[in-house]
C-alpha cells in the first residue's frame, strides 16, 4: 500500500492476528549462557525446573531450535478480547514536537489489566490449567502483572496468590482491589508468610521491598503448597509469548510499506522490549535490516547501562537458578521509584545477550522527573494516560524525534506503549505538586549490589 495515506491507527483484523509465537533463539548466532543450578554449578535440567514451573513452559524455556510455536486456539480466542492491538501513528505528538520524524507506537494498554503482561499471563495460566495444577503463585511490582494474572486465573478458574512489592501495594490500593475483584489473593512483600520474607524483614526492617524479594517469596510458597510459580518477565518463554507484539507491529507496518529506523522499549525484566523487537532483531541478525534498537531504563535501576554481565540469582533470596544477564546484583534494592515495573536488578538473558552482541544497539537511562514531564506532554496531545514504565520509552522517542528536528531527517520511530497509568495517580499527583525528586545512584550503592553477586 505504498503512497497510501497512513491512518491514525493501523488495526489488523482478527484473521490477521499471528497464530504462532516467534522464538528468537532459533535465529541467534550464539545462545545465551545456560541457566545454572546454584548448588552444582551445572546447567539446569528440565527435571530441576519442573517442581517450580509448568512442564510445557519448561520445554519452551529450554528450546533453542524451534523458530515458531503454535499459539493454542484457547489462547488465541482469549487474545481476541483485546487483540490485535493498534499501531498508532502519533500525528499529534509529531505536530507538538514540530518534527519531521514519523512516530508510531504499539499500544498494549487496551485490556482491563492495562498492559502487555496479559499476553503471557493467559498463556502461562492455560498451560497450568492443562497440566491440572492446583493453583499459581507470582510476584508483582507495579501491579500490572498481578492484575493480568488475576484476569487469566479468573478465566481459567485457578486460585492465585500474588506477592506484591510493599511500596506498590501502598501506592496503588486500587490495583490491589482489581486483583482481588478478579479473585486473586494479595500479600504485601516482604511478608511474614514465608521464611525468606521473614529473613529479609529481619535484615532490612522497614524495606519497601523489591521484585527480587517478592519472587523469592512466591517461589517458596509455590514449592511449599504444591502450586506452580509463574514469572511475568525475564524468562525466555515470556519473551517468546510477548513476540506477538512485534509480529503484529511488523504486519501493520508492512501494510503501508513502513520500515522502522529506530525501535524503542522500556526495560524492566526485558519482556516487552524483547517481544517488540524480537522478530525485527531476528531479521537484523540475518542481515535483512539495520534498525537501531534502544532499551530505556530508570536512572535509579540501571541494570544494562551500569550493571555487570554476569551470572546472578533472579531473586533477592537467592533461591532461583543462576542466569547470565546484565545485573546490579540480587542484593541491590532500588529506591522507591514510581516505575515499579522497572525496579528489577537483572534483565532477560535473551535481551542481555542481544545487547552484549551489539544487536540491541543501545541502553539509555532517564530520570523519573523527565519521564513524568514527557508522560504529561504525551497525555495532553495523544490523549492516552501512559504508565510510568511506558513513559520511559515515550521520553526517548521524543528525544529522538527532536534530534530529527535538528537534522531534518524523517526517520520512522517505533516505540512500545506498554500500558496505562490509571493506577499511578499517586505518582502523577506527586509530580504535579512539584514533590517528585530523582535519586542519584552512587558507585558505592552499586558496589554493594555487585558484592552480592555469586562467586562462581
Ligand atoms: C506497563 C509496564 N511496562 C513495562 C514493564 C516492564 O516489564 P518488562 O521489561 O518485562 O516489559 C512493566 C512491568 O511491570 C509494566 O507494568
Amino acid at each position: 500500500m505504498k503512497n497510501k495515506e497512513i491512518p491514525y491507527k493501523i488495526y489488523l483484523s482478527e484473521e490477521e492476528m499471528p497464530k504462532q509465537w516467534y522464538n528468537i533463539k532459533a535465529d541467534m548466532k550464539e545462545q545465551h549462557e545456560p541457566f545454572l543450578n546454584p548448588g552444582t554449578g551445572q546447567p539446569i535440567t528440565r527435571d530441576e525446573l519442573r517442581p517450580i514451573f509448568c512442564d510445557e513452559l519448561v520445554d519452551q524455556e529450554l528450546d533453542t531450535t524451534t523458530r515458531y510455536f503454535d499459539i493454542p486456539k484457547e489462547i488465541r480466542d482469549f487474545y481476541k478480547m483485546y487483540r490485535p492491538s493498534p499501531l498508532v501513528r502519533a500525528y499529534f505528538l509529531e505536530k507538538y514536537l514540530d518534527t519531521p520524524a514519523h512516530i508510531y507506537y504499539k499500544y498494549e494498554g487496551t485490556n482491563t489489566s492495562g498492559s502487555h503482561k496479559l499476553n503471557t499471563a493467559i498463556a502461562q495460566t492455560y498451560y497450568a490449567k492443562k497440566q491440572g495444577v492446583k493453583g499459581l503463585t507470582t510476584e508483582t511490582g507495579a501491579g500490572q502483572w498481578g492484575t493480568a494474572m488475576s484476569m487469566a486465573c479468573a478465566y481459567f478458574d485457578l486460585p492465585l496468590k500474588v506477592y506484591m512489592v510493599k511500596v506498590s501495594s501502598e501506592q496503588k490500593p486500587y490495583r490491589k482491589a482489581v486483583i482481588q475483584t478478579y479473585g486473586g489473593e494479595v500479600i504485601p512483600s516482604p511478608s511474614e508468610t514465608t521464611e525468606i520474607g521473614r529473613k529479609i524483614l529481619a535484615e532490612n526492617p522497614g524495606t519497601g521491598g523489591s521484585l527480587g524479594c517478592a519472587i523469592s517469596e512466591a517461589v517458596e510458597e509455590a514449592v511449599k503448597n504444591n502450586y506452580k510459580y509463574v514469572l511475568g518477565s525475564v524468562l525466555d518463554h515470556v519473551v517468546m509469548h510477548q513476540s506477538i507484539i512485534g509480529l503484529e507491529t511488523k504486519a501493520a507496518l508492512e501494510k503501508y510499506d513502513i520500515k522502522p529506523d529506530i525501535m524503542i522499549g522500556c526495560a524492566g525484566g526485558g519482556s516487552n522490549l524483547g517481544g517488540l523487537i524480537g522478530i525485527f532483531a531476528g531479521e537484523k541478525i540475518q542481515g535483512k535490516n539495520d534498525i537501531h534498537f534502544i532499551a530505556v531504563e530508570p536512572q535509579s535501576c540501571p541494570s544494562m547501562t551500569r550493571g555487570k554481565y554476569a551470572y546472578d540469582f533472579c531473586d533477592t533470596g537467592k533461591t532461583t537458578p543462576l542466569a547470565k544477564m546484565y545485573t546490579l546484583g540480587a542484593g541491590f534494592i532500588p529506591s522507591p521509584n514510581h516505575a515499579g515495573g522497572l525496579r528489577y536488578h537483572g534483565m532477560s538473558p535473551i535481551v542481555s545477550k542481544l545487547y552484549h552482541d551489539g544487536i540491541l544497539d543501545e541502553a539509555r537511562t532517564v530520570s523519573q522527573t523527565e519521564v513524568f514531564k514527557a508522560a504529561e506532554e504525551f497525555a495532553r496531545v495523544e490523549g492516552i494516560l501512559p504508565a510510568p514504565e511506558s513513559s520511559h520509552a515515550i521520553k526517548v522517542a521524543m528525544d529522538e524525534a527532536l534530534k530529527c528536528k535538528e537534522t531534518g531527517e524523517a526517520k520512522n520511530i517505533v516505540f512500545g506503549l506498554t500500558g496505562t497509568g490509571y493506577f499511578d495517580m499517586t505518582a502523577y499527583m506527586q509530580y504535579n505538586a512539584g514533590e517528585m525528586s530523582d535519586t542519584e545512584i552512587t558507585d558505592e550503592m552499586l558496589q554493594k549490589g555487585f558484592d552480592s553477586l555469586p562467586k562462581l
